[in-house]
């Protein structure tokens, strides 16, 4: 039994994915002794609809000068967070001198919209090395987690914050509940929290267990997002169902006396007919993943037995669940291709498969090449459109 997050009422483990390493922790062969694991398990609380990770590593472990994730690697993403800020302007900005922060705030790629006269912003973004390269153009980005302590020294945004936006962050937050607060000290009476993380509806339909990893804490449905925000002075006013990672959803949330839009309920219902908000979509999922790790080690076996040569493309942290719970070493997967400066020369966390810069991916021919970065395939496809003519085979776990 585990304690859930939010309730601290016990609740039982659903899946173990096994030992796992961090999963964006890409490593030099000399680390490789000392390298860290931990047990990765989910468990499923029905009182807050809310999967979550059982243990996980400490977030200094993953956020630090070494974070290797850059939003502005994928062109796609960029244009996605333009967009977002766009929508977000004709919807929610109402004033002239708005104020708005930024947790998770990466490299500026979203800040950068509001890099204007009528914005003040701050993004809290505690992995240094991304943070750096944020300041460089010219974002107000504050190396630090956000949190109470760190958020009172800007009284400017204190009480009076209109927008809290968020992207693939909220799920890495150990400490929900403080997460919260802070936001409630942050907000001015009107103010709204926005963040888009991946869906768990998503993650049951496709299957995709590999959005199951340390950074991931939680895999948040509409459901879950209503009933932990009620428990303070907060409610869900609206969701929009977005494609970035597999399937992810943008919620919106104001004080308990903002209008909410209906709709919520239809999709309330649509999570209560497909068991997302209780235990039995949890239990099918198990099954699923239990399945899928047999088939892709059929398929891959298969290949092998074969004589062809398999590669993999995008060193994603998803990928390291992949391997490590289906145990795919360096003897199947020769090498991984990817674009990211501070992976290429490493090897993959665990598994220890080398990673190449993706220039290479065209030269050398691979008959398989294992799609890990699966939720930006129309992008890669794009770029490695000469790989198909070629003969080359995308395949992937899904
Ligand atoms: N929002 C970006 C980056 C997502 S990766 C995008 O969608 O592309 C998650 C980011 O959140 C990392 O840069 C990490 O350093 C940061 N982060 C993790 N925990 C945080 C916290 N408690 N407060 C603020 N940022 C956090
Ligand atoms: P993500 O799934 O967490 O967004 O990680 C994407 C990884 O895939 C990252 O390491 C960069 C890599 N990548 C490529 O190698 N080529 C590409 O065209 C894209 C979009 C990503």
């Amino acid at each position: 039994m585990f304690k859930c997050k939010i309730t601290k009422k016990k609740i039982p483990q659903i899946i173990n994915f096994g030992k796992m390493p961090i999963a964006n922790g890409f490593l030099n062969k000399k680390d490789f002794k000392k390298e860290f694991f931990y047990n990765m398990g989910v468990s499923f609380s029905k009182d807050v609809s809310l999967m979550q990770l059982n243990n996980h590593p400490k977030p200094e472990m993953m956020f630090n000068a070494n974070y290797p994730f850059f939003t502005s690697s994928s062109k796609f993403m960029k244009n996605h967070f333009k967009n977002y800020a766009n929508w977000a302007k004709r919807k929610y900005v109402k004033t002239d001198n708005t104020k708005i922060i930024e947790i998770g705030s990466n490299d500026g790629t979203f800040l950068k919209n509001f890099k204007k006269k009528n914005f003040q912003h701050l993004g809290f973004e505690p992995s240094k090395n991304v943070s750096e390269i944020a300041k460089k153009n010219g974002i107000n980005s504050i190396t630090k987690f956000f949190n109470r302590t760190n958020l009172i020294t800007f009284d400017k945004f204190v009480n009076k914050t209109d927008l809290i936006f968020g992207a693939n962050v909220v799920c890495h937050i150990p400490d929900l509940l403080e997460f919260i607060l802070t936001c409630d000290l942050a907000l001015n009476e009107n103010g709204k929290i926005i963040f888009e993380e991946p869906y768990l509806g998503s993650m049951y339909k496709k299957v995709s267990y590999d959005q199951i990893y340390d950074e991931h804490i939680y895999m948040f449905s509409i459901s879950s997002i209503k009933k932990i925000f009620n428990i303070f002075d907060f409610q869900l006013i609206d969701v929009f169902p977005q494609n970035t990672h597999g399937g992810s959803m943008r919620y919106v949330l104001g004080r308990k006396k903002t209008n909410v839009n209906k709709k919520i309920n239809k999709w309330l219902e649509i999570e209560k007919k497909e068991n997302i908000d209780n235990i039995s979509g949890a239990l099918e999922f198990k099954k699923n993943c239990e399945l899928s790790k047999e088939k892709l080690q059929y398929k891959l076996n298969n290949i092998k037995k074969k004589g062809k040569l398999i590669c993999g493309y995008g060193a994603t942290s998803k990928s390291t669940t992949i391997l490590n719970y289906c145990n795919i070493d360096s003897k199947i997967i020769d090498c991984i291709f990817d674009t990211t400066p501070n992976k290429i020369g490493k090897y993959s966390p665990g598994m220890h498969i080398p990673i190449i810069d993706y220039k290479y991916f065209s030269k050398r021919f691979y008959k398989y090449a294992f799609l890990f970065a699966w939720n930006h395939k129309k992008e890669i496809e794009e770029k490695e459109v000469s790989y198909l003519k070629k003969g080359g085979k995308w395949i992937t776990h899904l």
